[in-house]
């Protein structure tokens, strides 16, 4: 049962007619000190304000009005006409009990389940998944988990880059550079490396004409003297001479050509490219499995941008017919309102670009599944592409999903740069995971040398695993972070590994005490809350549905990490404060219960966030 949802219900039906229900209702919010109550109203100060009355007289009048007998004590009002909720006491005791015999720990299937299609991960296939690529990958699955959990129907969609740009210059290190050897070997890191290479020739040229791109504009304009002077000044220390410098611009040039032309004829059907692209791309998807099947990541389906490829003419004829697109220039184009920058939908020389691709993908989304929100888990820099995608698809009348983008912002090293390795490289993907399970591993190794080597190879990579997704998915996601190994792994504090052993602790406690909890979650009478931090901790185990909810509203996986802390806080204030196995037996079964509670909505709750726990640790 979602109590916060059931108080507010009560506060909609008591809200004064002089003001929107659902905004005064969703000002009831949890509070996080006991002190004042468990929840808290805070919509009266508003209406107080319009009508220009006594926030303190609006309050008594909605305190008259509301009734909330069935699950807290008469509201009281506080400071400037808060309104401060606390729940009986005698109904928690009581609804405890319920909850010990309850599968779903209080959580109710959605009554209106919605169809929910989740875009994350989406990789560029042709290049080895980097640090920045867990962001969206672990985010995503959390969401999907969340929605789920809450009994939603989810479709998790690898929206896979494997039609870009990015494998012309594959294709053209191919036919160029390849070591057969070296792809017999090891297929993905010959495609990577070719892949490299082909950036790196292009590269050279890029920075050199951008810093000579002034004399290149003289010299259009016919005006040679002062090329020459600009270009002797910004050759002056590289000693460069003039020829070498064209020479390397055009051959970048060429080489960024002739890897556009390879791209190009993939898409138009070239059979060689095309036979490249098949024999290529189940290397590539093994390589991205080896690291989803590691983080416990599975997709419905992975409909990467080449699948779209044969809708994409007919998407722009059909912008065309209902007048949204036009030609500028020799390119289809759409003007939105929303974003003064046109959406390029086709290039003058015919090619189509990631947003005509993405326009395909909404409406096949919208045709096949009838979602009711679609959810783009992807970095931050792509706000205004989404903005844009999303305003033309509703001038299009792309159907009634509701597209959201669920940004995030970057995982920065110590010098607050985007996390790389000392040689500047970006951190793979897979060696990160190893470094952390390995980390994991000297920690483990130092706390808990009474576990065999197996389990403590087990504990290892579960708590370096959830490391990794717990800071990510402990941030605001659209703050940047900081990759800190040693407070991500810390055992105190805000971490995965915290909470798995808070798990394992109360774990512990039933083996000493040789309980079984099948027969302890039949028998619990009625559970007692006689101090304040039994109380507190019931309060916390009540507030899961709530949580998960909220977490899924505002699509922030962080509620769901704050109050998985926060319940462990307050179960080690409990622990501190009253004894367990020695409790005098009235109160044994009960303290028990608590734990009991506790440990499975750690569990749980852990599950949700993409992280395992074990029993010893
Ligand atoms: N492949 C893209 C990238 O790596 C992300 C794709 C996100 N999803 C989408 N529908 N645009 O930047």
């Amino acid at each position: 049962m979602n109590i916060l949802a059931w108080i507010r219900s009560a506060f909609f039906q008591a809200a004064p007619d002089d003001t929107d229900a659902s905004a005064f209702a969703s000002a009831v919010k949890p509070i996080s000190d006991p002190k004042f109550g468990d929840y808290q109203a805070n919509g009266c100060m508003a209406v107080a304000k319009k009508r220009g009355a006594n926030p303190r007289e609006v309050a008594a009048e909605v305190v008259r009005k509301v009734d909330l007998s069935p699950w807290a004590n008469e509201p009281e009002i506080a400071g400037p006409g808060f309104i401060n909720i606390r729940l009986r006491d005698d109904r928690l005791a009581e609804y405890l009990v319920e909850l010990s015999a309850d599968d779903r720990l209080g959580i109710e299937p959605a009554e209106r389940p919605k169809t929910v299609v989740i875009d994350y991960s989406s990789p560029n296939v042709a290049k080895p998944m980097h640090v920045g690529h867990v962001r969206s990958t672990v985010i995503g699955e959390c969401l999907a988990r969340i929605y789920e959990t809450l009994g939603h129907h989810v479709i998790r969609d690898n929206h896979l880059g494997d039609w870009g740009a990015q494998f012309g210059m594959i294709l053209w290190g191919w036919k160029n550079e390849r070591d057969e050897r070296a792809f017999d070997a090891d297929p993905v890191r010959e495609l990577a490396r070719l892949y490299k290479l082909a950036q790196a020739r292009i590269k050279p040229g890029e920075t050199l004409s951008d810093r000579y791109k002034k004399v290149f504009e003289f010299e259009k304009e016919g005006k040679f003297a002062e090329a020459e002077a600009l270009f002797a000044k910004l050759s002056a220390d590289s000693k460069a001479t003039r020829d070498e410098v064209d020479r390397v611009i055009a051959e970048s040039r060429a080489i960024a050509e002739a890897c556009r032309a390879e791209t190009a004829k993939l898409h138009a059907g070239d059979p060689e490219n095309r036979a490249l692209w098949e024999r290529f791309m189940p290397y590539c998807l093994g390589a991205l499995q080896t690291i989803y099947d590691r983080l416990s990541v599975r997709f419905d389906v992975q409909l990467g941008e080449s699948f779209y490829d044969s809708m994409l003419a007919e998407t722009v004829e059909k912008l065309e017919k209902v007048g949204i697109a036009r030609e500028s220039e020799g390119a289809k184009v759409v003007f939105t309102r929303e974003n003064g920058a046109p959406m390029i939908v086709q290039k003058s020389d015919g090619a189509f670009t990631y947003a005509t691709t993405d326009l395909a993908t909404l409406k096949y989304r919208y045709e096949t599944w009838r979602p009711d929100l679609v959810l783009y888990v992807v970095d931050h820099r792509q706000s205004d592409h989404f903005k844009q995608l999303f305003a033309v698809a509703a001038a299009a009348g792309y159907g009634e999903t509701d597209p959201r983008h669920v940004a995030f912002g970057t995982i920065l090293g110590a010098d607050k740069k985007p996390y790389k390795t000392r040689d500047g490289d970006v951190v793979g993907l897979e060696s990160l995971l190893d470094e952390a399970v390995a980390r994991a591993r000297a920690v483990v190794d130092r706390n808990s040398p009474e576990l065999s080597e197996e389990e403590r190879g087990k504990v290892a990579e579960v708590v370096g695993l959830g490391a990794i997704k717990y800071a990510d998915l402990s941030q605001n996601r659209l703050s940047d972070y900081v990759f800190d190994w040693d407070k991500m792994l810390a055992m105190n504090g805000n971490t995965g590994a915290y909470l798995q052993y808070a798990y394992a602790r109360i774990q512990s406690i039933f083996r000493k005490g040789e309980i079984d909890v099948a027969s302890l979650r039949r028998r619990v009478p009625a559970v007692a809350l006689g101090s304040a931090s039994e109380r507190a901790l019931a309060v916390a185990i009540v507030r899961l549905p709530e949580t998960l909810e909220l977490a899924a509203n505002d699509l922030k996986p962080n509620v769901l990490t704050d109050y998985l802390f926060d319940l462990a806080n307050r179960f080690s204030t409990f622990y501190d404060d009253c004894p367990v196995l020695k409790a005098e037996p009235e109160n044994r079964d009960s303290r028990l219960a608590l734990c009991d509670l506790t440990a499975r909505i750690l569990k749980l709750g852990l599950r949700v966030l993409g992280i395992e726990t074990r029993d010893r640790m």
